[in-house]
């Protein structure tokens, strides 16, 4: 696996890596890897001839008191589960580089940002579609993956990709989990023993509703019953938990066409996001 940092370096880079018409899989990523990535490596592979990750903790996706300062941070850990997954290509951008003095351009997807976690943390989707823009023009990969865990933001990715015609396949692949169920994610490692147990709550929450609406129950009766449980389990804060259509993220008070139920919940210091398809 080649390694760059230097933007610079990328277009010779990549002229080799595409050398003889090979085609390319981009896994932008904060770092911090674990099994969800390496899934998003796996599906890369089997999808493209070859394949680049980047690892960039970017800022512009951060509210003020939220975790960059104490985003997890790994490089030689994560570059070694990349090479060993079979990636290609690793690119760790520099800040100064993707944002140079004066930046002053970022991009705004209207109307699917706007909700959850869009109205939970203003800025953060376009902090998001601004710079995975950025990855994407830069590496002009044939195919990006995305995991589902981030559902709402993968909805972002598709109407942005398609509106500025970008031009990659954008896939999102299945969330990985945990045996117990709880969806992998780097802040899981916020968690005290006693909070990821309390926290086991919100799949099994997401699960339980799930089930009861493909049984018939009334919407808005399951996710009050979902909230209550969740508080229950010691989830302070509830952002959000909806039913929504899985295209738009539009909330749903009856079952129709292709669903998900989305959720996001603050246990102890970590926020905590999850969805499942209905
Ligand atoms: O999902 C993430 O890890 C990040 O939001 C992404 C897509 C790499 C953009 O920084």
């Amino acid at each position: 696996m080649q390694t760059i940092r230097d933007m610079a370096d990328l277009p010779a880079v990549l002229r080799a890596v595409r050398g003889g018409g090979a085609t390319l899989a981009l896994v932008p990523t904060m770092g911090a890897l674990h099994a969800g990535h390496m899934a998003l490596v796996a599906e890369a592979r089997a999808r493209a001839d070859k394949v680049a990750a980047t690892i960039f903790v970017n800022p512009l996706q951060f509210g003020a008191g939220e975790d960059l300062g104490r985003y997890p941070r790994q490089e030689a850990e994560d570059a070694a589960m990349l090479e060993a997954a079979g990636c290609d290509l690793l690119w760790l951008p520099t800040p100064g580089q993707l944002y140079p003095h004066g930046f002053a351009t970022t991009v705004s997807v209207a109307g699917v940002s706007e909700r959850w976690d869009g109205a939970a943390r203003p800025g953060h989707f376009a902090g998001v579609a601004t710079v995975v823009a950025k990855l994407l023009l830069a590496v002009r990969p044939d195919v990006a993956l995305f995991g589902e865990k981030d559902f709402q933001q993968l909805a972002v990715i598709r109407r942005m990709v398609a509106d500025l015609g970008l031009g990659p396949e954008i896939v999102g692949v299945p969330t990985v989990r945990d045996v117990d169920g709880l969806a992998l994610s780097s802040r899981n490692i916020y968690l005290t023993a006693e909070e990821r147990h309390r926290a086991l709550a919100l799949p099994r929450g997401l699960q339980d509703s799930a089930e009861a609406i493909r049984a018939g129950q009334h919407v808005a009766t399951v996710l009050d019953q979902a909230e209550l449980a969740l508080r229950d389990a010691g989830f302070e804060r509830i952002d959000y938990l909806a039913l929504v259509d899985a295209a738009t993220l539009e909330p749903l008070n009856a079952p129709a066409g292709e669903m998900r139920l989305i959720a996001a919940a603050t246990i102890g210091t970590t926020r905590l996001i999850d969805n499942i398809p209905v």
